[in-house]
């Protein structure tokens, strides 16, 4: 394991005066919540004016409060749910850790709310380190920001001036990358991008078909036609290693080892985007897990995060003026940030023998016995670590959204990917018990059951 250096602000975060009394904050706040609930047709006048005053109503009535406790999720009328959505990724250690909980209250009551780039504190510094530990020796700097497309973007604009006058980017079919307009284009999603201008300056590969032999051959012709056909013009190339819109899908390390190979041998940039991946497939950084460390010029990070970072080898160090910004997160944000890379350094979640390849173990076992049970009802599992999804039924996206309402009703939150087909998506919290597992694919079956019954459908 890594050594870890100490930030001069770690000692007061972790003193015994400030953490007990971050405790008797973090005990205090539950106790309350706990003895707080809204009425059933308060809830729902509440959720309805979110979806009012936000111009489109919430995907499912979930509007949180605590105390959550592991994967369990307590919404603000006061029942509870099994949460395998974790917020699109975000709730990576579930609901209501303490320990999480007392960082984030010692963090709060440091300085400042936010901290900017101009004149950072201490976790800064911190989350700094702790991600760039963990990134291999090739990337030498790291970039804060807020929100994963934020990361995307300083990605983009980084790769773009040291390849000027180059101006296109190769991503793959399927992949997302983000909303903004820039990353709207490069993700391969023409619903996200209705009405907007584009620039027409992203060249789509195909990713990874594991039904076809020739797959990866397939995939190099395609870049090379692209570089081919836009000579001195290609900036880089985006990976998303595992997708996450697009169906999580992946790839053996072959194939990716292929492609980078080209990239570096065209002169074009690696940039992976582990904005969903991060901390999720085994390793901090998926291409650790997929062992390409050699190769990665730029990487970004998110969501399990609480913040977002690009990271990037000296090469790609942009010239000042490029990327800055006033935010470069919460204060919480960042100290939280910090703390799940420690914990997932030190509480043995890395590793070919780690807690994240132990899930996926346990859950590979379950979709397997699920699928035996309901052949009809469950397609394959595809994913990897923390994330896993599988085609329920036909995969169309009527019949995932009537499974995930059942879910939902059953007391089970979970998410679609993909589209043709659309699958059912689990981001677990990392350290989801034995127990929770269980109770959330017992819900899960009884809900395709639901369906199959209510459609007349074979299970
Ligand atoms: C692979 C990938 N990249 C980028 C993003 C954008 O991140 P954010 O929504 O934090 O801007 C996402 C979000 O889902 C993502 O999955």
């Amino acid at each position: 394991m890594p050594r870890r250096s100490r930030s001069p602000l770690e000692p007061l975060l972790t003193a015994p005066a400030v953490r007990e009394a971050a405790r008797a904050l973090v005990e205090a706040v539950a106790k309350e919540a706990a003895q707080r609930a809204l009425t059933p047709a308060q809830y729902e006048r509440a959720v309805k004016e979110i979806g009012r005053r936000r111009g489109r109503p919430l995907a499912f009535p979930t509007l949180l409060a605590g105390p959550g406790c592991g994967a369990r999720v307590r919404l603000a009328d006061g029942t509870t749910k099994l949460d395998f959505a974790s917020g699109i990724g975000v709730y990576g250690f579930g609901h209501g850790d303490p320990n999480l909980l007392e960082t984030a209250a010692a963090a709060a009551a440091c300085d400042t709310v936010f901290q900017g780039h101009l004149a950072p504190g201490g976790e800064y510094l911190r989350l700094s380190r702790a991600l760039l530990r963990q990134a291999g020796p090739r990337l030498r700097h790291c970039w804060l920001s807020v929100s994963g497309a934020m990361a995307n973007e300083n990605a983009l604009k980084m790769v773009l001036q040291r390849h000027h006058p180059a101006d296109r980017i190769v991503a793959f079919e399927r992949g997302f990358a983000g909303r903004s307009l820039a990353l709207s284009e490069i993700t391969d999603k023409p619903g996200f991008r209705e009405g907007l201008p584009l620039r027409g300056n992203v060249s789509y590969v195909p990713f990874h078909d594991a039904a076809d032999p020739g797959s990866t051959q397939r995939t190099l012709d395609a870049l090379d036609a692209h570089l081919d056909r836009h000579p001195g013009r290609i900036a880089a190339m985006l990976f998303e290693l595992v997708q996450g819109e697009g169906g999580f899908h992946t790839a053996p390390p072959e194939f990716f080892r292929a492609l980078m190979e080209r990239c570096r041998k065209a002169g074009i940039a690696v940039w992976v985007d582990e904005v969903q991946t991060f901390g999720r497939t085994g390793e901090l950084f998926g291409f650790k897990t997929f062992g390409l460390e050699d190769l990665v010029d730029v990487v970004t990070a998110g969501k399990l995060l609480q913040g977002s970072a690009v990271l990037f080898s000296k090469r790609y160090n942009p010239r000042p003026g490029l990327v800055a910004g006033t935010y470069a997160g919460s204060t919480v944000g960042l100290a939280v940030g910090a703390r799940i890379v420690e914990r997932l350094e030190e509480e043995g979640f890395l590793g070919p023998d780690g807690r994240i390849a132990l899930l996926a173990r346990r859950v590979e076992k379950r979709c397997a016995a699920l699928r035996r049970r309901s052949p009809r009802a469950v397609g394959p599992r595809t994913g990897i670590g923390a994330m896993h999804a599988f085609v329920p039924f036909d995969g169309s996206a009527e019949l995932a959204r009537a499974v995930l309402r059942a879910a939902f009703d059953e007391g089970l939150l979970l998410w679609t990917c993909g589209a043709s087909p659309t699958k059912l998506r689990m981001l677990l919290p990392v350290n989801v018990s034995d127990e929770e597992l269980e109770s959330g694919f017992a819900i899960l079956e009884k809900s395709l059951q639901r369906v199959a019954e209510e459609r007349g459908l074979p299970c």
